[in-house]
């Protein structure tokens, strides 16, 4: 076989265009975030969730009586089907919420064979107003299960943020906690082609279902570089415990090479304007929750990351995860539902994408450049023995499972 011609790999895909999009851009030099054409920070101020979901599906403000219909239709698809909570309780003690979710939206599925919207762009549009009402009430639910504590119905009279907040506590949120919740679901809902959206439009683009495109995009939001950057996030104030430790905890952690949660962005070379607004909002949220722990430790860390050359000269600046952790703390939100809180948003994002794949599809499908061995002679199993005794440092046996990576002497266990 012919070695190929070099190429000059785009690795992570970095600066690659591969669709256009009418739904959100990113000035990456500028800090700035429009949907649909509307900048982020006067979406923050005024619209609801809502309003977002429905700018993103239909690509258009909605007029009063159309963001009536969105809003009842997202209400009254907020229940679970009586099977699924089977399926809930059932589910392992050690099951992480992420872990849950993922599965629960998988099953709902194999439920939801009713929607045949065709004039209202297809199925999948239907389908994805559904999925997003019900990713609420199936984490408030599974956490509340986790705790002893019986489910609560979700209520039709509540926004989508002030519903999730009542189905977690069983009580009428204050009104700033659903008002923060809200804004913070409006700045996540989509931001550009980033990893979890473009999982979704690779499965979007096999023409697979919005189901399939949403457990693709889940679990890929789970990682640490991407959703899973929050809970980092909060990992490290937790750690790091109170203000007087920041400068210790930090020169610790330069001196260690180790990458800080919350900082730094494929595309962004100034500040995220996302962690801009959220700053202010977990600074109103600590000041109401009476206890500022918190957001003192994130203000001092952040002054810490931000004035040291390292990350000066990479241009590393705060990203969105890194406030969304001392905001959603402030909201008595539970650590581990920080990236399902983030999935509770993006899903609007997500399913969007899916529609506007399907408008102008092509199945997605890179290329690697293949950088192994060629034109090996192959060697029966009999005689392969002497070859692997050559090369210690890559047995696979029970004596060096360091070098194997599932060792072969123990079987799995589930
Ligand atoms: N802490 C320390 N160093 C960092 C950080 C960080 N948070 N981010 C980047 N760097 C350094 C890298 O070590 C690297 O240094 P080097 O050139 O000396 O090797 C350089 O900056 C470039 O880093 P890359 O990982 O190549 O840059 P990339 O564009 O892939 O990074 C990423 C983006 C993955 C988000 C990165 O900044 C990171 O790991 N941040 C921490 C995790 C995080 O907060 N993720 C959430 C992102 S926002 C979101 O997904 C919702």
């Amino acid at each position: 076989m012919n070695k190929p011609a070099p190429v000059d790999i785009k690795w992570g895909l970095e600066g690659v265009v591969f669709t256009e999009t009418y739904l959100s851009v990113i000035d990456g030099e500028a800090g700035e975030l429009s949907y649909c054409g509307y900048d982020i920070q006067n979406l923050a101020a005024t619209a609801t969730y809502e309003e977002i979901a429905f700018l993103l599906w239909y690509q258009r403000l909605p007029a009063n009586p159309e963001l009536e219909m969105l809003s009842n239709w997202l209400r009254e698809n907020r229940r679970l089907p009586k099977v699924v909570w089977g399926i809930m309780h059932s589910l392992p003690d050690q099951a992480t919420p992420m872990e849950a979710l993922r599965t629960i939206a998988s099953t709902l599925s194999m439920f939801d064979r009713s929607c045949h919207h065709e004039e209202e762009g297809g199925s999948s549009l239907c389908r994805s107003v559904s999925l997003t009402a019900k990713v609420p009430t199936i984490i408030a639910s599974f956490d509340r299960l986790r705790r002893n504590r019986p489910p609560i119905e979700p209520r039709g009279d509540l926004s989508h943020a002030a519903n999730f907040l009542y189905m977690l506590n069983g009580e009428d949120p204050p009104e700033m906690a659903a008002r923060a919740l809200g804004t913070y679901f409006v700045l996540l809902a989509d931001h550009g082609m980033n990893a979890s959206t473009f999982s979704a439009r690779v499965t979007a683009s096999t023409l697979g279902d919005v189901y399939s495109c949403v457990v693709t995009a889940l679990g890929t939001l789970k990682g640490p570089l991407h959703g899973g950057a929050s809970q980092r996030s909060m990992e490290q104030l937790l750690e790091i415990g109170s203000v007087d430790n920041v400068d210790e905890w930090f020169e610790e952690k330069m001196a260690a090479k180790q990458r800080l949660f919350g900082f730094g962005h494929r595309v962004y070379k100034a500040e995220d304007p996302r962690a801009t607004i959220l700053r202010g909002l977990s600074l109103q949220a600590a000041d109401a929750s009476g206890n500022r722990r918190w957001y003192d430790i994130a203000a001092r860390l952040e002054e810490r990351v931000l004035s040291h050359s390292y990350f000066q000269e990479r241009r590393i600046y705060t990203n969105v995860d890194f406030y969304t952790a001392p905001l959603l703390s402030a909201l008595e939100i539970p650590i581990d539902l920080f990236i399902p809180m983030f999935a509770v948003s993006r899903i609007a994002g997500w399913t969007a994408n899916v529609l506007e794949q399907q408008q102008h599809n092509r199945l997605i499908r890179p290329r690697a450049l293949y950088a192994g061995p060629r034109d090996l002679t192959w060697t029966g199993l009999d005689q392969r023995e002497p070859l692997v005794e050559a090369q210690p440092d890559l047995q696979c046996v029970a004596g060096r499972p360091a070098n194997c990576p599932a060792a072969l002497s123990v079987p799995p266990r589930f």
